[in-house]
């Protein structure tokens, strides 16, 4: 799937490790499937997402993360497809900040046992493009010093990193063209995924802002 397609599609799926997977933007409907994925994330993963133990999210937080207009607030949700009952295995989702929507902080979390199998890049990269169509231009994400995963993972994307007290603020430049950045690795994920991805075509597809 060329990652142009990708720009009007409203999620797609694909195999990986022969398990189908479906990503799409996240609906108001998703709370309870957000919530079911954060009681099955182990506690180290939550504490790195959040930065304290918290086992459940209120129900002003699901709605925060739900309600989303996918525009100033983006988020995808991925889904698989042989769990019914509790079918989320990640969430990515970028903030463009008020004053500044030229930066947007973002997060991304994978629950435990379907780590490792490049659905976190997917949502980045996922979230990356979307940053590109949205006018973004730095995407800012807080990592823990002991996340040396995260870290490791963002600097080799080419990502900037700042100490803010105990937390990193690391940074990652977002390029329209890719072959000047160096996260193009990111988005080559779509070109390398190509011949497994199927689009779901939405009758309304994602825009792009009048200001691309
Ligand atoms: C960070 C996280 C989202 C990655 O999700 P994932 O589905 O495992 O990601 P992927 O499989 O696509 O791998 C992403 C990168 O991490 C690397 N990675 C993943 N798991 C790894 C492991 N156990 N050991 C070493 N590297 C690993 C991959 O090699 C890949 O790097 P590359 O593209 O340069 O090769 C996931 O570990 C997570 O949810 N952690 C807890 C929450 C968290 O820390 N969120 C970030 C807060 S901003």
């Amino acid at each position: 799937m060329p990652r142009e397609y990708f720009d009007n599609l409203n999620g797609f799926s694909l195999p990986l490790d022969g398990e189908w997977f479906d990503f799409r933007p996240v609906r108001q409907e998703d709370w309870k499937i957000v919530q079911d994925g954060m009681s099955a994330l182990s506690s180290r993963s939550r504490y790195l997402r959040f930065f304290s133990y918290i086992s459940r999210l209120t129900d002003e937080q699901l709605h925060y993360f739900t309600a989303v207009d996918q525009h100033d607030h983006v988020a995808w949700i991925a889904l698989a497809r042989n769990q019914p009952e509790h079918p989320g295995v990640g969430i990515a989702r970028f903030i463009k900040l008020p004053n500044q929507p030229e930066i947007a902080e973002f997060a991304v979390t994978v629950i435990d046992r379907y780590q490792h199998r490049g659905i976190g890049g997917l949502l980045l990269a996922v979230l990356y493009r979307m940053a590109c169509l949205k006018g973004v231009q730095i995407l800012r994400g807080f990592v823990l010093p002991e996340n040396q995963l995260m870290a490791a993972w963002l600097s080799r994307l080419g990502a900037v990193s700042h100490y803010e007290g105990n937390v990193c603020r690391m940074e990652l430049i977002v390029h329209a063209d890719t072959a000047v950045s160096p996260a193009q690795h990111l988005l080559n994920l779509f070109d390398e995924y190509a011949d497994k991805i199927m689009p779901s075509v939405s009758q309304s597809p994602i825009s792009r802002d009048k200001t691309d």
